[in-house]
Protein backbone atom coordinates (compact mmCIF):
# COMPACT_ATOMS: atom_id res chain seq x y z
CA UNK A 1 0.00 0.00 0.00
CA UNK A 2 1.14 3.53 -1.03
CA UNK A 3 1.96 5.34 2.34
CA UNK A 4 0.46 8.60 1.43
CA UNK A 5 -3.07 8.12 -0.77
CA UNK A 6 -4.27 11.41 -1.95
CA UNK A 7 -7.51 11.27 -3.64
CA UNK A 8 -10.00 14.19 -4.88
CA UNK A 9 -8.55 15.96 -1.83
CA UNK A 10 -10.41 19.79 -2.07
CA UNK A 11 -10.69 22.66 0.39
CA UNK A 12 -12.26 25.83 0.46
CA UNK A 13 -12.72 28.89 2.91
CA UNK A 14 -15.64 31.43 2.73
CA UNK A 15 -13.74 34.74 3.03
CA UNK A 16 -15.02 38.01 3.64
CA UNK A 17 -15.26 40.17 0.76
CA UNK A 18 -15.16 43.63 1.44
CA UNK A 19 -16.15 45.98 -1.12
CA UNK A 20 -14.38 49.95 -2.09
CA UNK A 21 -16.28 52.61 -0.74
CA UNK A 22 -18.27 54.21 2.32
CA UNK A 23 -21.52 53.52 1.04
CA UNK A 24 -20.79 50.03 0.61
CA UNK A 25 -18.08 49.32 3.34
CA UNK A 26 -21.64 50.44 5.71
CA UNK A 27 -23.91 48.22 3.83
CA UNK A 28 -21.14 45.48 4.72
CA UNK A 29 -22.14 46.06 8.26
CA UNK A 30 -25.43 44.35 7.94
CA UNK A 31 -24.96 42.28 4.83
CA UNK A 32 -21.30 40.39 4.55
CA UNK A 33 -20.93 39.11 1.41
CA UNK A 34 -18.63 36.61 1.36
CA UNK A 35 -16.74 34.23 -1.51
CA UNK A 36 -15.65 31.10 -1.74
CA UNK A 37 -11.62 30.76 -2.06
CA UNK A 38 -10.61 27.57 -3.46
CA UNK A 39 -7.22 26.86 -1.83
CA UNK A 40 -7.14 23.30 -2.46
CA UNK A 41 -9.52 22.01 -5.35
CA UNK A 42 -8.58 18.33 -6.55
CA UNK A 43 -5.55 17.04 -5.20
CA UNK A 44 -5.12 13.45 -6.24
CA UNK A 45 -1.78 11.62 -5.41
CA UNK A 46 0.10 8.69 -4.23
CA UNK A 47 3.48 8.40 -2.78
CA UNK A 48 5.74 5.25 -2.36
CA UNK A 49 7.77 4.62 1.23
CA UNK A 50 10.98 6.56 0.73
CA UNK A 51 10.25 8.81 -1.95
CA UNK A 52 11.68 11.75 -1.86
CA UNK A 53 9.15 14.06 -3.48
CA UNK A 54 8.89 17.61 -4.62
CA UNK A 55 5.79 19.58 -4.04
CA UNK A 56 5.99 22.78 -6.70
CA UNK A 57 3.61 25.17 -7.83
CA UNK A 58 3.09 29.20 -8.24
CA UNK A 59 2.51 31.45 -5.42
CA UNK A 60 -1.01 30.51 -4.35
CA UNK A 61 -0.86 26.82 -6.14
CA UNK A 62 -2.14 25.13 -2.56
CA UNK A 63 0.74 23.52 -1.82
CA UNK A 64 0.78 24.70 1.87
CA UNK A 65 -2.68 23.82 2.05
CA UNK A 66 -2.49 20.59 1.43
CA UNK A 67 0.50 19.67 3.50
CA UNK A 68 -1.14 21.42 6.11
CA UNK A 69 -4.19 18.70 5.25
CA UNK A 70 -1.53 15.85 5.54
CA UNK A 71 -0.78 17.27 8.48
CA UNK A 72 -4.23 17.65 9.99
CA UNK A 73 -3.81 20.82 10.90
CA UNK A 74 -7.25 21.76 9.07
CA UNK A 75 -10.15 19.40 7.19
CA UNK A 76 -10.26 19.19 4.42
CA UNK A 77 -14.19 20.18 2.30
CA UNK A 78 -14.07 16.92 0.32
CA UNK A 79 -12.35 14.21 -0.81
CA UNK A 80 -9.49 11.31 1.18
CA UNK A 81 -6.44 11.13 2.22
CA UNK A 82 -4.23 8.63 4.34
CA UNK A 83 -1.02 8.75 5.75
CA UNK A 84 0.73 5.47 6.79
CA UNK A 85 -2.84 4.08 6.93
CA UNK A 86 -3.74 7.61 8.76
CA UNK A 87 -6.55 10.16 8.48
CA UNK A 88 -4.76 13.10 9.21
CA UNK A 89 -7.34 15.19 10.63
CA UNK A 90 -8.51 12.26 12.89
CA UNK A 91 -5.49 13.34 14.64
CA UNK A 92 -4.57 9.90 16.42
CA UNK A 93 -1.45 10.60 18.55
CA UNK A 94 -0.16 7.30 17.13
CA UNK A 95 -0.03 9.41 14.03
CA UNK A 96 1.31 12.48 15.81
CA UNK A 97 4.22 10.21 16.67
CA UNK A 98 4.70 9.45 13.54
CA UNK A 99 5.27 12.08 10.82
CA UNK A 100 6.54 15.41 11.28
CA UNK A 101 5.66 19.18 9.26
CA UNK A 102 8.28 21.71 8.92
CA UNK A 103 7.22 24.98 7.67
CA UNK A 104 9.88 27.79 6.93
CA UNK A 105 8.03 30.32 7.06
CA UNK A 106 6.82 29.69 10.69
CA UNK A 107 8.76 29.34 13.68
CA UNK A 108 7.61 26.40 16.04
CA UNK A 109 10.34 26.52 18.39
CA UNK A 110 9.89 28.59 21.47
CA UNK A 111 11.35 31.98 21.09
CA UNK A 112 12.81 33.41 24.13
CA UNK A 113 14.13 30.22 24.88
CA UNK A 114 17.22 28.27 24.00
CA UNK A 115 16.19 25.24 21.62
CA UNK A 116 16.93 22.81 23.92
CA UNK A 117 14.67 23.85 25.99
CA UNK A 118 11.91 22.95 23.47
CA UNK A 119 13.15 20.03 22.23
CA UNK A 120 13.08 18.91 26.10
CA UNK A 121 9.35 19.66 25.93
CA UNK A 122 8.99 17.72 22.85
CA UNK A 123 11.07 14.76 24.36
CA UNK A 124 7.93 15.01 26.81
CA UNK A 125 5.40 15.31 24.33
CA UNK A 126 6.72 12.21 22.06
CA UNK A 127 7.43 10.18 25.49
CA UNK A 128 10.87 9.27 24.02
CA UNK A 129 13.09 7.81 26.08
CA UNK A 130 16.10 9.99 27.59
CA UNK A 131 18.98 7.60 26.30
CA UNK A 132 17.92 7.66 22.92
CA UNK A 133 16.49 11.41 22.72
CA UNK A 134 20.50 12.72 23.48
CA UNK A 135 21.58 9.93 21.45
CA UNK A 136 19.57 11.35 18.49
CA UNK A 137 19.79 15.13 19.40
CA UNK A 138 23.69 13.94 19.48
CA UNK A 139 23.82 13.01 15.93
CA UNK A 140 21.69 15.21 14.54
CA UNK A 141 23.01 18.73 16.48
CA UNK A 142 26.64 17.30 15.19
CA UNK A 143 25.10 16.85 11.10
CA UNK A 144 23.92 20.19 11.83
CA UNK A 145 26.99 22.04 13.12
CA UNK A 146 24.79 23.55 15.67
CA UNK A 147 25.88 21.66 19.35
CA UNK A 148 27.48 25.66 20.17
CA UNK A 149 24.34 26.95 19.57
CA UNK A 150 22.42 24.89 21.77
CA UNK A 151 21.94 27.16 24.82
CA UNK A 152 21.32 30.36 23.05
CA UNK A 153 17.92 32.01 23.10
CA UNK A 154 15.96 31.05 19.52
CA UNK A 155 15.82 34.56 18.88
CA UNK A 156 19.39 35.37 18.72
CA UNK A 157 19.60 32.68 16.30
CA UNK A 158 20.19 33.41 12.59
CA UNK A 159 17.50 32.06 10.17
CA UNK A 160 20.12 29.42 8.69
CA UNK A 161 20.65 28.30 12.37
CA UNK A 162 16.89 28.44 13.73
CA UNK A 163 16.22 26.56 10.28
CA UNK A 164 18.45 23.57 11.55
CA UNK A 165 16.57 23.78 15.15
CA UNK A 166 13.72 23.53 13.62
CA UNK A 167 14.79 20.71 11.50
CA UNK A 168 16.03 18.94 14.36
CA UNK A 169 13.04 19.90 16.77
CA UNK A 170 10.92 18.22 13.93
CA UNK A 171 13.06 15.00 14.16
CA UNK A 172 13.98 14.09 17.13
CA UNK A 173 11.00 11.36 17.76
CA UNK A 174 12.02 9.56 14.20
CA UNK A 175 9.29 10.17 11.89
CA UNK A 176 8.57 8.25 9.04
CA UNK A 177 7.22 11.04 6.91
CA UNK A 178 7.95 14.13 6.48
CA UNK A 179 6.41 17.10 5.19
CA UNK A 180 8.70 20.35 4.68
CA UNK A 181 7.07 23.73 3.34
CA UNK A 182 9.93 25.88 2.26
CA UNK A 183 12.88 24.75 4.57
CA UNK A 184 15.20 27.18 3.00
CA UNK A 185 13.06 30.16 2.30
CA UNK A 186 15.61 33.39 3.36
CA UNK A 187 18.54 31.19 3.63
CA UNK A 188 21.96 32.50 1.92
CA UNK A 189 23.57 29.96 -0.96
CA UNK A 190 25.97 28.17 1.40
CA UNK A 191 22.72 27.70 4.19
CA UNK A 192 21.07 26.33 1.33
CA UNK A 193 23.02 24.04 0.32
CA UNK A 194 24.31 22.93 4.22
CA UNK A 195 20.38 22.16 4.71
CA UNK A 196 20.35 20.00 0.97
CA UNK A 197 23.43 18.40 1.92
CA UNK A 198 21.85 17.33 5.35
CA UNK A 199 18.46 16.05 4.21
CA UNK A 200 19.66 14.26 1.27
CA UNK A 201 22.02 12.51 4.00
CA UNK A 202 19.18 11.72 6.06
CA UNK A 203 16.74 10.79 3.94
CA UNK A 204 19.39 8.90 2.34
CA UNK A 205 20.34 7.04 5.98
CA UNK A 206 16.64 6.70 7.41
CA UNK A 207 14.60 5.57 3.91
CA UNK A 208 12.34 8.37 5.51
CA UNK A 209 9.36 9.62 3.14
CA UNK A 210 9.41 13.58 2.03
CA UNK A 211 7.22 15.53 0.55
CA UNK A 212 8.78 19.10 -0.35
CA UNK A 213 7.89 22.40 -1.22
CA UNK A 214 10.11 25.09 -2.20
CA UNK A 215 10.47 27.86 -4.75
CA UNK A 216 14.56 27.09 -5.24
CA UNK A 217 14.93 24.55 -8.01
CA UNK A 218 18.52 23.63 -6.62
CA UNK A 219 16.78 22.21 -3.91
CA UNK A 220 14.35 20.00 -5.96
CA UNK A 221 17.34 19.35 -8.50
CA UNK A 222 19.92 18.29 -5.16
CA UNK A 223 16.89 16.61 -3.81
CA UNK A 224 14.15 15.24 -5.68
CA UNK A 225 13.76 12.43 -8.17
CA UNK A 226 9.61 12.99 -8.56
CA UNK A 227 8.23 16.53 -9.22
CA UNK A 228 4.69 16.95 -8.78
CA UNK A 229 3.71 20.52 -10.00
CA UNK A 230 0.04 21.82 -8.41
CA UNK A 231 -0.98 25.10 -9.99
CA UNK A 232 -5.07 26.62 -9.44
CA UNK A 233 -5.35 24.05 -6.78
CA UNK A 234 -4.88 20.53 -8.84
CA UNK A 235 -1.95 18.65 -9.95
CA UNK A 236 -0.66 19.90 -13.28
CA UNK A 237 2.57 17.79 -13.74
CA UNK A 238 3.96 14.70 -11.81
CA UNK A 239 6.73 13.11 -12.94
CA UNK A 240 10.58 13.68 -13.40
CA UNK A 241 12.56 17.26 -13.20
CA UNK A 242 13.92 16.58 -16.89
CA UNK A 243 10.61 15.23 -17.81
CA UNK A 244 9.25 18.90 -17.14
CA UNK A 245 11.99 20.34 -19.70
CA UNK A 246 10.58 17.77 -22.32
CA UNK A 247 7.25 19.01 -21.54
CA UNK A 248 7.03 22.34 -21.71
CA UNK A 249 9.76 23.44 -23.42
CA UNK A 250 10.09 22.91 -27.14
CA UNK A 251 13.27 24.63 -26.83
CA UNK A 252 16.75 23.96 -27.21
CA UNK A 253 20.10 26.04 -26.11
CA UNK A 254 22.72 25.84 -28.94
CA UNK A 255 26.37 27.34 -27.91
CA UNK A 256 28.75 27.84 -30.85
CA UNK A 257 32.03 28.67 -30.68
CA UNK A 258 33.04 29.98 -33.83
CA UNK A 259 36.55 29.61 -35.11
CA UNK A 260 39.19 32.72 -35.07
CA UNK A 261 38.34 34.84 -38.20
CA UNK A 262 34.74 33.47 -38.84
CA UNK A 263 32.15 35.85 -39.01
CA UNK A 264 28.50 35.13 -37.26
CA UNK A 265 26.62 36.83 -39.77
CA UNK A 266 23.07 34.99 -40.70
CA UNK A 267 23.31 33.04 -37.61
CA UNK A 268 19.89 34.57 -36.62
CA UNK A 269 18.12 32.79 -39.29
CA UNK A 270 18.62 29.48 -37.34
CA UNK A 271 16.99 31.15 -34.32
CA UNK A 272 16.89 33.74 -32.01
CA UNK A 273 20.38 34.91 -30.69
CA UNK A 274 19.90 34.06 -26.45
CA UNK A 275 23.72 36.22 -26.13
CA UNK A 276 26.71 37.07 -28.41
CA UNK A 277 30.06 37.41 -26.85
CA UNK A 278 32.31 36.48 -29.64
CA UNK A 279 33.70 33.88 -30.37
CA UNK A 280 30.85 32.07 -28.41
CA UNK A 281 27.13 32.55 -29.80
CA UNK A 282 24.34 31.30 -28.54
CA UNK A 283 20.90 30.05 -29.83
CA UNK A 284 17.64 29.45 -28.83
CA UNK A 285 16.25 26.70 -31.41
CA UNK A 286 13.15 24.68 -32.16
CA UNK A 287 14.33 21.36 -30.02
CA UNK A 288 13.01 18.86 -33.44
CA UNK A 289 15.06 21.22 -35.61
CA UNK A 290 18.26 21.35 -33.83
CA UNK A 291 20.33 18.51 -35.84
CA UNK A 292 19.10 19.95 -39.27
CA UNK A 293 19.87 23.18 -37.93
CA UNK A 294 23.22 21.84 -36.52
CA UNK A 295 24.35 20.03 -40.52
CA UNK A 296 23.54 23.37 -42.01
CA UNK A 297 25.37 26.14 -39.77
CA UNK A 298 28.78 22.97 -39.50
CA UNK A 299 28.45 23.35 -43.82
CA UNK A 300 28.59 27.12 -43.56
CA UNK A 301 30.99 28.19 -40.69
CA UNK A 302 33.94 26.52 -39.47
CA UNK A 303 32.73 26.23 -35.90
CA UNK A 304 35.45 25.26 -32.81
CA UNK A 305 33.53 24.02 -30.16
CA UNK A 306 29.18 22.83 -29.93
CA UNK A 307 27.29 22.25 -27.18
CA UNK A 308 23.33 21.50 -26.57
CA UNK A 309 21.63 22.12 -23.74
CA UNK A 310 18.29 22.55 -22.58
CA UNK A 311 16.58 26.09 -21.57
CA UNK A 312 17.34 26.98 -18.02
CA UNK A 313 14.79 24.67 -15.40
CA UNK A 314 13.96 28.34 -13.36
CA UNK A 315 12.66 29.38 -17.23
CA UNK A 316 10.94 26.31 -17.83
CA UNK A 317 9.22 26.09 -14.65
CA UNK A 318 7.60 29.65 -14.71
CA UNK A 319 6.40 29.25 -18.22
CA UNK A 320 4.86 26.15 -17.44
CA UNK A 321 3.60 28.21 -13.99
CA UNK A 322 1.52 30.60 -16.53
CA UNK A 323 1.12 28.64 -18.99
CA UNK A 324 -1.38 26.93 -16.24
CA UNK A 325 -2.71 29.71 -14.95
CA UNK A 326 -3.15 31.09 -18.26
CA UNK A 327 -5.05 27.81 -19.50
CA UNK A 328 -7.23 28.06 -16.29
CA UNK A 329 -8.54 31.70 -16.58
CA UNK A 330 -9.25 31.22 -20.16
CA UNK A 331 -11.31 27.96 -19.14
CA UNK A 332 -13.11 29.72 -16.04
CA UNK A 333 -14.16 32.71 -18.22
CA UNK A 334 -15.26 29.85 -20.67
CA UNK A 335 -17.58 28.91 -17.54
CA UNK A 336 -19.04 31.99 -16.53
N1 LIG B 1 -7.01 30.37 5.91
C1 LIG B 1 -7.28 30.79 4.66
N2 LIG B 1 -8.36 31.55 4.40
C2 LIG B 1 -8.65 31.97 3.17
N3 LIG B 1 -7.92 31.66 2.08
C3 LIG B 1 -6.82 30.91 2.26
C4 LIG B 1 -6.45 30.43 3.56
N4 LIG B 1 -5.32 29.69 3.42
C5 LIG B 1 -5.00 29.73 2.11
N5 LIG B 1 -5.89 30.45 1.41
C6 LIG B 1 -5.87 30.69 -0.05
O1 LIG B 1 -5.74 29.46 -0.71
C7 LIG B 1 -4.85 29.55 -1.81
C8 LIG B 1 -3.72 28.54 -1.65
O2 LIG B 1 -2.88 28.92 -0.58
P1 LIG B 1 -1.57 28.12 -0.16
O3 LIG B 1 -1.01 28.80 1.02
O4 LIG B 1 -1.88 26.69 -0.05
O5 LIG B 1 -0.64 28.36 -1.43
P2 LIG B 1 0.86 27.91 -1.66
O6 LIG B 1 0.88 27.01 -2.84
O7 LIG B 1 1.45 27.38 -0.40
O8 LIG B 1 1.56 29.28 -2.07
P3 LIG B 1 3.03 29.86 -1.71
O9 LIG B 1 3.96 29.32 -2.74
O10 LIG B 1 2.85 31.34 -1.87
O11 LIG B 1 3.36 29.47 -0.31
C9 LIG B 1 -4.41 30.99 -1.86
O12 LIG B 1 -5.17 31.67 -2.80
C10 LIG B 1 -4.67 31.50 -0.46
O13 LIG B 1 -4.94 32.88 -0.48
MG1 LIG C 1 2.96 27.99 0.83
Amino acid sequence: MSIIQIKNLAKSYRVYQKKEGLREAFRGLFRREYKTVEAVKNVNLTVERGEFVAFLGPNGAGKTTTLKLLSGVIYPTSGVATVMGFTPWERSLEYRRRFALVMGQKNQLWWDLPAQESFRLNQKIYRLETEQFEATLDRLTSLLDVKRLLGRPVRELSLGERMKMELIAALLHDPEVLFLDEPTIGLDVIAQHKIQQFLKQYQEERGITILLTSHYMKDVAALCKRVVVIAEGSVQYDGSLAGIVDVFSKDKIVTLELEEGQSDAGLERFGTIETRNLPKVALRCERNRVSQILTQILNEYTIADVAVEDPPLEEVIAKLYTQVSRDQNTNNEGQS
